[in-house]
């Protein structure tokens, strides 16, 4: 293996680059006891949740990824996977190695668990399955939990559509060399082809029916893996994902699935198996194994004293939404009996800003936080979805961070399909209340289509929410560079998703200050020439948050 990390990035995957190797003979027959007669490897590499010694090394082997059987036309049998933990990537020093079984009833995922590694270091990996060598993979552990790092650079995304473009913006995101990835949720959409369109026709197909089964859920977990600006980014640097809807079922909340009129008898089942099939396709530590219909996502990650993450669940233990899922004026949104976190993760959330001793605590979650009004008028008409639709339930947990004095509270969304930014405030009914947070909400990867672009500060619902400083319907990513005295969010954005090959441009940068809650505007550039757009058109955010919050 002779290969750089630009070789990486530049051809997506370099499965099978090894090729045969000499003396072994041609493979035989596809019995279940015969060798691999193809390049397993289709579905790249990844690695997630480092901490300071260590993290989990992922794979899946699928020589047929898109198998309807979701079993990836591996043989029924298990296959010892030889991975190689390296200090370099020509692998002249490795570290670790060891053998993995790959199951079939685990859909020949692997997971390798490490630790006692070395603080604050980085670290090349990749897997043999019989004679086939994996891409290589590059990832780090977390600096050691006593120190100050200068500095962290921290990308993260949401809503990847496979049908809706290319993962261009995946690959851009790859190409900054981000040292880790958040990933907010909607990693993969439900529906089968045809039915969640853009203006002018989605320009990729998902494979097989609307997920239901685990046979469903592994076929296109299989399918969104195969994309190889995914496999850039999952290869550039560790992840941390939390789900939010769409990799179980639209708007699903804990125990209620997307519609009462259309009956889902079967829907613990179907959770069951997203579940399942999520922890398969995902680089989570052991303590997130499925157990019936629970799995345990929320957690944390410290960047040594530079950063903690609080990755929430807002969906696993939420209440039914409140008056429907879309916009409402609705009383029992404000109803302190309800929480989109359960009880127990709020404790968990709230004892984590007790204990915090981190210059940023960053909550990675799924939906809107902030307050989002979108009636001009007296009435209050906010997504039921969203942390609107649980006001108590954010009341506890801002006035929870306040109370346990968290030095520089950012809370980081995904769902809405736009980049948005705003400050958080202690009580939205008061306009002169004080700021006491930032929220930085990244665009899709691709859901929607391409999007256009406008000029900052002309959304509508801007003026109406003052506290909400920025919006941008295009799609991309958000570029954060976090060190002791600020954190800065660059909002990238790519001109089109739906022909690949876009570059990606900073739309803008805020700036979040030590001690100062609230964002600052510092850079601010409209794209030039405006682009052509395809899929929503200009200025069309509420149409956006429509397609999200009721199925189109
Ligand atoms: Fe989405």
């Amino acid at each position: 293996m002779n290969l750089t990390r630009r070789t990486l990035l530049a051809t997506g995957t370099v499965a099978g680059a090894a090729g045969a190797i000499a003396g072994l003979p041609a493979t035989a027959a596809a019995k279940p006891s015969g060798p691999l007669r193809q390049d397993p490897f289709t579905l790249g590499v990844a690695s997630g949740d480092p901490d300071h010694d260590g993290f989990v090394l992922w794979t899946r082997l699928a020589p047929q990824p898109l198998a309807e059987d979701g079993l990836g036309g591996m043989p029924a049998r298990t296959v010892p996977v030889h991975w190689e933990l390296a200090a370099d990537e020509r692998f002249r020093h490795v570290v670790r190695r060891g053998v993995a079984l790959a199951r079939p009833a685990t859909a020949h995922s692997v997971h390798v668990e490490l630790n006692g590694l070395l603080p604050g270091r980085e670290y090349f990996y990749r897997f043999r399955a019989e004679r086939y060598i994996s891409p290589v993979g590059h990832t780090r552990t977390a600096p050691p939990p006593w120190t100050m790092p200068a500095s962290l650079a921290m990308s993260f995304a949401s809503c990847s559509q496979f049908e809706h473009g290319y993962f261009t913006a995946y690959r851009r995101l790859a190409e900054d060399e981000p040292e880790l990835v958040l990933h907010l949720g909607d990693y993969q959409y439900e529906y089968t082809r045809d039915t969640y369109t853009i203006p002018g026709g989605n320009p990729r197909d998902h494979e097989g029916p609307e997920t239901v089964t685990l046979a469903n859920y592994r076929q296109r977990h299989a399918q969104y893996k195969t994309d190889p600006d995914l496999q850039a980014a999952h290869a550039v640097a560790p992840w941390a994902v939390v789900w939010d809807d769409h990799e179980v079922d639209n708007n699903w909340a804990d125990e209620v699935y997307e519609k009462p009129e259309i009956p889902q008898p079967e829907f613990l089942a179907r959770r069951a198996a997203a579940f399942q099939a999520y922890y398969e396709n995902m680089p989570l530590r052991r303590t997130s194994i499925p157990r019936g219909i629970d799995m345990q996502l929320y957690r944390r990650l410290r960047w040594g004293r530079l950063a903690t993450f609080h990755l929430l669940d807002t969906r696993q233990y939420r209440d039914d939404q409140a008056c429907g899922d879309g916009y409402d004026a609705c009383p029992a949104a404000y109803d302190p009996a309800r929480s989109i976190t359960g009880a127990e993760q709020e404790r968990w959330l709230i004892d984590g800003f007790n204990r915090s001793d981190a210059r940023w605590d960053v909550l990675g979650q799924q939906v809107f936080f902030a307050q989002r009004d979108n009636n001009a008028g007296p009435l209050t008409v906010t997504s039921m979805d969203a942390w609107d639709g649980y006001a108590a339930s954010r009341d506890r947990i801002t006035r929870g961070w306040v109370a346990a004095g968290v030095r520089n509270p950012v809370v980081l969304t995904g769902d809405v399909h736009a980049h948005w930014a705003s400050d958080l405030k202690l009580d939205y009914t008061d306009p002169t209340s004080r700021t006491v947070g930032s929220e930085l909400v990244c665009s899709s990867i691709t859901s929607g289509g391409d999007g256009a672009d406008s000029v900052t500060g002309s959304h509508p619902w801007l003026a109406i929410n003052p506290h909400l400083r920025f919006q941008n319907n295009l799609r991309g990513y958000v570029r954060t560079t976090i060190t002791p005295g600020q954190l800065a969010a660059d909002f990238m954005v790519l001109p089109h998703v739906t022909t690949p090959g876009a570059p990606a441009h900073r739309r803008a940068t805020f700036v979040t200050e030590d001690r100062v809650p609230g964002l600052h505007l510092t850079y601010d550039r409209p794209l030039d020439p405006a682009p052509a757009a395809r899929g929503t058109g200009p200025d069309q955010g509420q149409r956006t948050v429509e397609q999200e919050t009721v199925r189109p």
